[in-house]
Parts: C-alpha cells; sequence; structure tokens
C-alpha cells in the first residue's frame, strides 16, 4: 500500500456513525415523541402504505458471550424466559393491530438478537403463528433469520422455511482458534458447514454468513484462512463488517486489551486482504460492508440502483414502514423513529401494564427528510444531487466547505451539485455522509458514541 494511502487512514479514522438512520440515535429529541405522537405517525403511515410494512423481531437470548459482541443481547442457560418472552411480543404486536384500521400486509418480517434459534422451533413457531394471525402476507415476503450455529438445529430452519423464511444469515466472525479463544467464540466450519447444508437442501435462496475484521489478535493470515474456508461454502452473501470497538457498550470482563487489537493501518490490510480474495472467489462488493454473487438480491438490487438501508442494514425491499417488536426494537415510519426500553424485565413490565413500550424515540423535521434522502443516497448508489432551490443556502455552504478535502483527496467529486463518491472514497463513505450530517456539526459527539471509521 502507498503511503499516501496510509495518510487517508490515519486521517479519516475518526469515530462515525454508521448511518442506518438520519438523525442517528445520539442526536435524537426524544421529547419530540410521546406514545401519542408515536402512535398517531404509525396509523398515518399504515393507512398511506396500504397497510405494508416490515416487522423487526428482537430475540435477545444467548446462551454464551462472545465479549466482542456490541448488540443488545441477554445471556442466560435458563431456557424458562421463553415463553413470557414470546407472550410479551405477541402483546406487543396486538397493541399495534388495535391501531390498524384493517389488518397488515406482511412484506418482510426479520428475527434478529441475540440469538432467535436460543428459542425452540415450537417456540418460534408459536410467535409466528400469533404474528400472522388474520394478516396478509405478500407474494414475494422476505422473511429471514440471524443464527448461531452452535445453537441452531434442523428442526429449526424446517420449521421457519415451513413458514415461509428464505433468507438466513449465519454468525461466524473468524476461524483462527487463537482469535474464538480470545473473543470467546468457539466455532468449528464443520458445524458451520452443517447449517448451510441444511439451510440449502431447505430451500433457503439466500444464505448470508458474517465476518468481522479488526478483532483482537487477528492477524491478515487469520481473515485469508477464514475466507478461503468461508467462500468453499459459496454463500449468496458475505458480511465483512469492521470491528465496532464499543467497550464502554458492552461493559464485560474480556480476555484482550487495546493493545491485543490490531491498528488502524492494519486492520486495513486486513479488509484490503478479504476484499481481494472475496472478488478472486466471484463476489462483488455492495455498500458499505457486504459482499455477493450475482445470484444474490443484493446484488440484483444495486445493479437496479433499487438497495435500500435501515436500522437493519442494507435490504431489498423499501417499506416506509418498520415496527421493531421486543427489547431495544426501533420502529421507523419515515417521519418518526421510536426505539423500545433495552432491558428485558423492564420491557416485559410495560407490555403487561398495556402500555407501547418506547423510550426513547426522535420525530424528524423537514431538514432531517431531506439529509436522510441524501444520505441514503450515497450510502446506497454512492451518488446523490444536492437541490439548491430545496436545501437552505447556508446548509448546502457548510456542505461544499466540509467536502473540500475529501475532493482534494479524490475521495469524491463534485459535478454542479451532484455528489459521486469515487472509487478511492467507497471505504470513507462514513466520512462523507458526515459532511451531510448537519445535527453532528451542530453538537459535535460529546465522549464516546461512535465506533472508528475504518
Ligand atoms: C446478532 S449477531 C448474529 C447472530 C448470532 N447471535 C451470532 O452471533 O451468530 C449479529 C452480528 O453482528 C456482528 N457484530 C456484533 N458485534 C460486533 C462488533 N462489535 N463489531 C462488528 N460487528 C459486530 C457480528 O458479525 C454478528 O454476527
Ligand atoms: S455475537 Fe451473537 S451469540 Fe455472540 S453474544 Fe453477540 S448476539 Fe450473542
Amino acid at each position: 500500500m502507498t503511503s499516501l494511502h496510509q495518510q487517508l487512514l490515519l486521517k479519516y479514522d475518526v469515530p462515525l456513525p454508521r448511518y442506518t438512520s438520519y438523525p442517528t440515535v445520539p442526536y435524537w429529541e426524544p421529547q419530540t415523541l410521546t406514545p401519542d405522537v408515536w402512535k398517531q405517525a404509525f396509523t398515518h403511515r399504515f393507512v398511506a402504505e396500504k397497510g405494508q410494512m416490515s416487522l423487526y423481531i428482537h430475540l435477545p437470548f444467548c446462551e454464551n458471550l462472545c465479549t466482542f459482541c456490541a448488540c443488545n443481547k441477554r445471556i442466560t442457560k435458563n431456557h424458562a424466559v421463553e415463553e413470557p418472552y414470546i407472550a410479551a411480543l405477541v402483546s406487543e404486536w396486538q397493541m399495534y393491530r388495535q391501531l390498524m384500521p384493517y389488518p397488515p400486509v406482511l412484506h418482510e418480517i426479520h428475527l434478529g438478537g441475540g440469538t432467535p434459534t436460543f428459542f425452540s422451533a415450537q417456540n418460534l413457531y408459536k410467535l409466528l403463528a400469533a404474528i400472522t394471525h388474520q394478516a396478509q402476507v405478500l407474494h414475494n415476503h422476505e422473511f429471514s433469520v440471524e443464527v448461531h450455529p452452535n445453537y441452531t438445529r434442523y428442526e429449526h430452519l424446517e420449521t421457519l422455511a415451513g413458514i415461509g423464511f428464505k433468507r438466513i444469515s449465519l454468525g461466524v466472525q473468524d476461524f483462527d482458534p487463537l482469535v474464538q479463544f480470545t473473543i470467546n467464540r468457539v466455532q468449528t466450519f464443520d458445524q458451520t458447514k452443517a447449517v448451510v447444508d441444511w439451510a440449502t437442501k431447505l430451500g433457503f435462496e439466500g444464505i448470508n454468513i458474517d465476518l468481522v475484521y479488526g478483532l483482537p489478535k487477528q492477524q491478515v493470515s487469520s481473515v485469508e484462512h477464514t475466507v478461503e474456508l468461508i467462500t468453499r461454502l459459496r454463500p449468496h452473501r458475505i458480511a465483512f463488517y469492521s470491528y465496532a470497538h464499543v467497550p464502554w457498550k458492552s461493559k464485560v470482563q474480556r480476555r484482550y486489551t487495546d493493545a491485543d487489537l490490531p491498528n488502524a493501518l492494519e486492520k486495513w490490510n486486513m479488509y484490503e486482504r478479504g476484499r481481494q480474495l472475496l472478488t478472486q472467489a466471484g463476489y462483488k462488493a455492495i455498500g458499505m460492508d457486504h459482499f455477493a454473487l450475482p445470484n444474490d438480491k443484493l446484488f440484483v438490487a444495486e445493479a437496479a440502483g433499487n438497495m435500500h438501508r435501515n436500522f437493519m442494514g442494507y435490504t431489498t425491499t423499501a417499506t416506509k414502514l418498520l415496527v421493531g417488536l421486543g427489547a431495544s426494537a426501533i420502529g421507523d415510519t419515515w417521519e418518526a423513529f421510536a426505539q423500545n426500553e433495552k432491558e428485558v424485565e423492564k420491557y416485559e413490565l410495560l407490555v403487561s401494564q398495556n402500555q407501547l413500550p418506547i423510550t426513547t424515540g426522535h420525530l424528524l423535521t423537514n431538514e432531517d427528510l431531506l439529509i436522510r434522502k441524501h444520505i441514503l443516497e450515497l450510502m446506497c448508489t454512492g451518488k446523490t444531487t444536492l437541490q439548491p432551490d430545496v436545501l437552505p443556502p447556508a446548509f448546502l455552504e457548510s456542505v461544499f466547505e466540509k467536502l473540500q478535502p475529501l475532493q482534494a483527496d479524490e475521495l469524491v467529486a463534485l459535478t454542479g451539485t451532484t455528489l459521486s463518491v469515487l472509487p478511492k472514497g467507497a471505504t470513507f463513505i462514513r466520512n462523507i455522509s458526515a459532511c451531510l450530517d448537519a445535527r453532528m456539526w451542530r453538537k459535535q459527539a460529546q465522549g464516546n458514541m461512535f465506533s472508528k471509521a475504518i
């Protein structure tokens, strides 16, 4: 790598949001979103979308704590937690059903976690039967689930396939034994392969595998080994995430310290080597952190300019109504965001009191809506046109000023008011998006909020 590229890395490796929403969560103004405002926003959008919606269901339990994990999870081996949690999810859904003037049309259901397959196949069936009861399911629906191969049985996938699940995402991260020990996540290739084989046999059409680079004790050679093994399985898609080091979020006893983490340059080398190997194996880089084969739906959506991004990351479906069920889940009505209580017990208590368990949210202003559109376009298509007749002149002036150093470094090009991400800028898409983040300029991040951009 050239020393010029090294300089860019050092310059742009600063803490920034991942822009799965705009405004990003730390800049929400919770006072703008009372439960009544949320209910109104939900009903308004429900009618505007003729009942069509996506559902995200958060299933937070995991049997084992992976110490690198930044997700909202609850570690337990006690499976007695399953039934009360499912009952709370169904009650929460009933509260939304009461707000709907007619039955919903389900486009997307995503079971995320935590580890959804912590729950027995019977309990997952019970949950999904209650959710889809008297609801219409679109013929081209997208039902997907995240699984940890160590805690997934054939019966889980058989049950989910029977309900119409066609997409599955398996967590792997890295196969190096030292990295696995360090992050407390020991998982063999054979276990992973068994789940991929079951999913293929059961007709799953979209198999994704999550890998992470920049983990403690990880080296370029561990990435090479992991990518070599994974590409043998030919998953349709591979998420190659940058390790988000957010120790303030996950205050756990770790087997690693900051000294065990690769520096920005080492991390970049891991990404570069992974990218090269994935490309050689026939995968194309999509969006910020995905690689896909031509038979993958995200590949097709990106090629057609139809890719979208929401709280779940990149998606192929564009619905303006996302309902989030479960502890910490986030909902989006396009004009408003709401996030549920994160603690399982408090979440269950609020639902048992017949209250929507929302604890924070944000009502988008006109400025937010405009900026969100441009950031989404940048993240999904690498291009956006800033309209001087719509955007305030002072805002545009600031954007152009902030873009100047990125133009000089050939990360972006400005042609008139059209902003395009150049090939060198693809890795710096978070930095480019931040040039439009008016809320962040106004109130610069106080303390630790985001992981670093690279
Ligand atoms: C809910 S987990 C996936 C399902 C299952 N719990 C598992 O671990 O296999 C979601 C994914 O988020 C990613 N992830 C979690 N913590 C992360 C972090 N600190 N940095 C980057 N990616 C992370 C991992 O790739 C992980 O597979
Ligand atoms: S990585 Fe997955 S299994 Fe591990 S703690 Fe996080 S959510 Fe649970």
